[in-house]
């Protein structure tokens, strides 16, 4: 098990927040799991658990315990099902569902982050969801030190939402997910510009390695990489709203675009709406909205979590002036 005190967690944000946390603890196996959370004194709480930081704002210093898996491997279980451990890096996942004929995953190419925080996230892009493709979660239980294999409907998943954000949250350490993929290939082309952008390269019934490339080509074009420009994706959920209210909005604005959820209730982008507010390309200090894409924040160069917020919270403030809509944070601000 790694210990460290005293420790600075910049390498463990891709915002780039230069923040420290008393102690940071990573565990290698499912036994050390349950060894540390058994060695859990008052003292070492709070707890923050982290996966690969790419959703996450730090705001100041982290007094308590930072707790990381270090859990990482792959491994086919049979015709359908891979597990990964929690740390294995999520796109290595998906690069090896792709390269060994098993299908689902291509849409969620290149998004970062580890296969832990899939569980907890249900990250999605383009019409795909983790939720589609998890089986189990194997955890273990803070409190107690056991093991549990929560199935994917004891998780409660819905749009970024599952008990791990709500009931479960910090009550679990994830030490690896087993995921189903399917031995048949059913491309999803619909969603966004993936059928222009396939059309761009004469490409009509994409492979799944060139559905891949092609995600991967959509996102690099519109999302920063945070090795350049400190972000965390999304910054914002797209608000999901009652149908009577989309219907009032879509009156006023013809080209709002949404994405009907069910029969009450629509999602309209947060970035359209940012968008709009004027706040595209825009900063407050050090902090500012990405110009291509205005539902990601950005660390200009030296920002804190404080100016982050601050530009957040001034966002969220004239969204609901101007739509009556309240927008909320998808990263995890701690
Ligand atoms: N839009 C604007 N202006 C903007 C951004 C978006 O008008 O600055 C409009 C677009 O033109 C489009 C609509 O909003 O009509 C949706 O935009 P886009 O397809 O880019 O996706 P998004 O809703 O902004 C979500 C996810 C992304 C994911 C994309 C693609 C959330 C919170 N975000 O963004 O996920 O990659 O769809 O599926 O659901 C992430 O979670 O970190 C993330 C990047």
């Amino acid at each position: 098990m790694r210990i460290e005190h005293n420790y600075s967690l910049l390498k463990h944000n891709t915002f780039g927040i230069d923040a420290k946390c008393q102690r940071f603890v990573e565990y290698e196996s499912v036994e050390e799991a349950q060894e540390l959370v058994r060695s859990l004194t008052e003292d070492d709480y709070p707890l923050l658990i982290l996966g690969g930081g790419s959703n996450l704002l730090l705001t100041g210093d982290y007094k308590g315990t930072v707790v990381h898996s270090g859990i990482s491997f792959i491994e086919r279980l049979d015709d359908e099902r891979v597990r990964c451990g929690s740390a294995y890096v999520w796109d290595d996942f998906v690069d090896y569902c792709v390269l060994h004929q098993l299908y689902g995953a291509e849409n969620l190419s290149i998004i970062p982050g580890e296969c832990g925080a899939s569980a907890v996230q249900n990250i999605g892009a383009y019409g795909a969801e983790a939720k589609d493709l998890i089986d189990e979660v194997e955890a273990v239980e803070i409190s107690t030190g056991e093991v549990h294999h929560f199935k994917n409907a004891d998780c409660a998943y819905s749009y970024r939402q599952s008990k791990f954000k709500h009931e479960w949250r910090d009550k679990y350490l994830i030490t690896s997910v087993t995921y189903r993929l399917s031995k048949t290939y059913h491309p999803k082309l619909d969603y966004g510009n993936i059928r222009a952008a396939l059309a761009e390269r004469g490409i009509e019934n994409p492979t799944a390695i060139e559905l891949r490339q092609t995600i991967t080509d959509i996102r690099n074009a519109k999302l920063p990489d945070p090795k350049e420009i400190g972000n965390a994706g999304s910054f914002f959920m797209n608000p999901i709203v009652p149908k009577a209210k989309y219907e009032e909005l879509a009156a006023l604005y013809e080209r709002m675009p949404h994405y009907t959820i069910d029969a009450e209730h629509e999602k309209i982008p947060a970035g359209w709406m940012i968008e709009q507010c004027g706040w595209k390309g825009k900063a407050l200090g050090p902090a500012g909205v990405y110009a291509k894409q205005a539902l990601v924040l950005v660390n200009l160069g030296g920002a804190s979590g404080a100016d982050v917020v601050r530009l957040c919270q001034t966002i969220q403030h004239d969204v609901k002036e101007k739509f009556g809509v309240e927008i909320l944070p998808e990263v995890n601000v701690r």
